[in-house]
């Protein structure tokens, strides 16, 4: 027997922590229910008068999980009292957040749990044709956040550099989207010289993937550039004394770019716009890149290797240097970078630097969309810490202070006009608990962040 419900609201109840536990103390009460008519889940009325969109996709992901664990198949809402109940004013956009939150609360990572299987329910409106175009949006958002999640799940053995690019070749089949992949030779003709230090003690090649999505080439071009280290051991610089399985989501900002073109791709976004992604394994082997090394790069520049375990922005400067090649009238690059920006923001915020207005930009958009963001100073008297005896500087700090402004500055001088520019750290946001709409796993930081600045800076 397929289990189908109506979703209703009720004002007496009193929060979402207790929708859920009414859904579950309920069970029994559907089955009844159901056996003359249909379920029912009731929804408080929200007390507090402003409830944001990131509220209903926490909502509509509570209420899935729920559904999913009193296996029912298939739920219905009245959309009117929904648009109604959290904000008049962006009716689309909390339709939009719902369907979002619903299709994501439904997200696990079971590839290799024996026994699990995905575990669906089906969402239907009272009027399906009122919300055709709000659905088809909140599902192309949610299936881009969980493309993004299932790379960075994925586990180091299976993603390396050398898959990470047939696998977005077989996502992106579809799509307008044109992948160029440089292999080792194209990367070394390209004197992209930061990916071939980086992944000298990789037994895979490195590569550098471009993927170009032209809704408009009348638009200013965005170069969206993303760290891809498929495994950071640290090199010989060997991070040590804890677990270190999360560092197969270092190619986290790669995740979120290639999440973003998806969703621009498949919204049919009017925007120029090319992802840039950098991916190597950062692995100790005898023909590792050594502390103290010093990497040329294509514009000139010479950094000296201090510590092997800072090979994010040693890998990034390529990138930077890319974008600029191609003239970019916007660079973004995103990357798990440093833990001093976890430290600084804890787990709930990304940060971001570069370009203040467009910082403050970034955040507006973040604090709407569920990826948030927030600035962090760059700040000039810091520069000197980048100070090198041998080299043109140095890829770490000679100051135990602001490693993930320090980490900024040092990308800084890869951008010939920093105006047009901002620099993403996401080490602090890469993992979600079970929580709403997201799952103990990668949480899909960034997609939705990168593709609506790209479009605001569109318009
Ligand atoms: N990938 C790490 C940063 C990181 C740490 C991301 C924890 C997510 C969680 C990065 O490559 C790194 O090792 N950074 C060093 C830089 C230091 C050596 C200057 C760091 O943050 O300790
Ligand atoms: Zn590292
Ligand atoms: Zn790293």
């Amino acid at each position: 027997m397929s289990m189908a419900v109506n979703i209703l609201f009720e004002e007496e109840i009193k929060d979402n922590k207790v929708v859920v536990d009414f859904v579950k103390s309920k069970k029994e009460a559907f089955v009844s229910t159901l056996l003359n008519d249909e379920s029912v889940v009731i929804i408080k009325e929200p007390k507090e008068s402003k409830q944001t969109l990131e509220d209903v996709r926490m909502l509509a992901g509570n209420i899935v999980k729920s559904l999913i664990n009193s296996n029912v198949k298939k739920a219905k809402i009245n959309e009117d009292i929904l648009i109604q109940i959290y904000d008049s004013n962006e009716k689309q956009d909390v339709l939009i957040a719902f369907v979002e939150g619903w299709n994501l609360g439904t997200y696990k990572y079971i590839t290799y749990k024996s026994e699990a299987t995905q575990k669906k329910v089906d969402l239907e409106f009272f009027d399906e044709n009122a919300v055709k175009a709000a659905k088809e949006t909140g599902e192309v958002r949610a299936s881009a956040v969980a493309f993004s999640r299932d790379l960075m799940n994925n586990t180091a053995n299976e993603l390396n550099p050398e898959t990470f690019p047939e696998v977005l070749k077989e996502e992106l089949k579809d799509t307008p989207v044109e992948i160029n992949v440089l292999e080792k030779a194209d990367i070394e003709k390209a004197e992209m010289n930061g990916l071939l230090a980086v992944n000298r003690g990789s037994k895979y090649e490195p590569r550098f993937v471009e993927l170009k999505y032209v809704g408009d080439d009348s638009k200013p071009l965005v170069a969206l550039v993303g760290k891809g280290v498929t495994f950071d051991t640290g090199g010989i610089s060997l991070k040590s004394g804890r677990d270190l399985s999360d560092m197969r989501m270092d190619m986290g900002g790669a995740a979120a770019v290639s999440g973003a073109i998806k969703l621009l791709a498949e919204s049919t976004a009017k925007v120029n716009v090319i992802g840039l992604l950098q991916i190597v394994e950062n692995m100790p082997d005898s023909d590792s890149m050594l502390p103290g090394d010093v990497i040329r790069y294509k514009n000139g520049k010479t950094v000296q290797v201090g510590n092997t375990d800072a090979e994010g922005r040693l890998i990034l400067a390529d990138g930077l240097i890319r974008a600029e090649e191609l003239n970019a009238d916007y660079i973004v690059n995103i990357a798990t970078l440093t833990g001093a920006a976890a430290v600084a923001l804890g787990s709930e915020t990304g940060a971001v630097m570069g370009n203040l207005e467009y910082a403050s930009d970034m955040r507006t958009i973040g604090a709407k969309n569920g990826d948030n963001v927030w600035p962090l100073p760059l700040i000039d008297a810091y520069e000197s810490y980048l100070d090198s005896d041998y080299a043109d500087f140095s890829n770490i700090s000679n100051k135990g202070e602001a490693g993930a402004i320090t980490a900024g500055l040092f990308l800084r001088r890869f951008v010939n006009n920093p105006e047009k520019w901002l620099h993403v750290d996401m080490a602090g946001v890469m993992e979600s608990q079970n929580k709403g709409y997201y799952a103990k796993s990668a949480r899909g930081y960034g997609a939705r962040l990168l593709a609506d600045y790209t479009v605001a800076k569109s318009e």
